[in-house]
């Protein structure tokens, strides 16, 4: 159950916003900071907050990739598997992360340090193969400048 300030302010942000749906991400990645994801627990209280149906905010939340409905490793590293990074490596750095941290796309190291996430994408076509760490963009990525990253994160495997 989440903090009555915590709900007290998702409802103000949902009160400002023009519709409840345009809040919906918003709430859901404040819920989701909360609890590590967005658990069951979670989407009931966005269903509540919004004044939306449960139904409703599963639509939403597995519509957008920065939404976990699984559980996921302290840092998500976003890997974009669109057509411009591709064109510039983007399958290839996928696969030496997948070797790097030993761990299948989609899946979480076993020290449940890092989750490595394929998604579309990421507004950074420019700059490509990029990767996203939170609200951080990286472009372009070699194997070394992700190395870079990795070693920079708080839990480096
Ligand atoms: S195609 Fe990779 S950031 Fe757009």
């Amino acid at each position: 159950m989440i903090p009555q300030a915590l709900k007290q302010e998702l409802l103000h942000r949902v009160k400002e916003a023009i519709t409840p749906r345009e809040a919906a991400v918003d709430v859901m990645k404040a819920l989701q900071q909360h609890y590590g994801w967005l658990t069951d627990e979670a989407v009931g209280e966005a269903a509540d907050v919004l004044g939306l149906s449960p139904l409703q905010v599963e639509e939403l939340a597995t519509f957008y990739e920065m939404i976990y409905r699984r559980p996921v490793g302290r840092t998500v590293i976003h890997v974009c598997d669109s057509i411009s990074c591709w064109a510039m490596g983007g399958e290839t750095l996928l696969k030496q992360l997948e070797q790097r941290l030993n761990v299948s796309a989609g899946g979480t190291t076993d020290d449940g340090s890092i989750t490595l996430v394929p998604c579309s994408c990421l507004g950074n076509c420019g700059d490509g193969p990029a990767l996203m760490i939170g609200d951080r963009l990286y472009g372009p990525v070699s194997m070394e400048k992700a190395e870079q990253i990795i070693s920079g994160l708080p839990s480096a495997p």
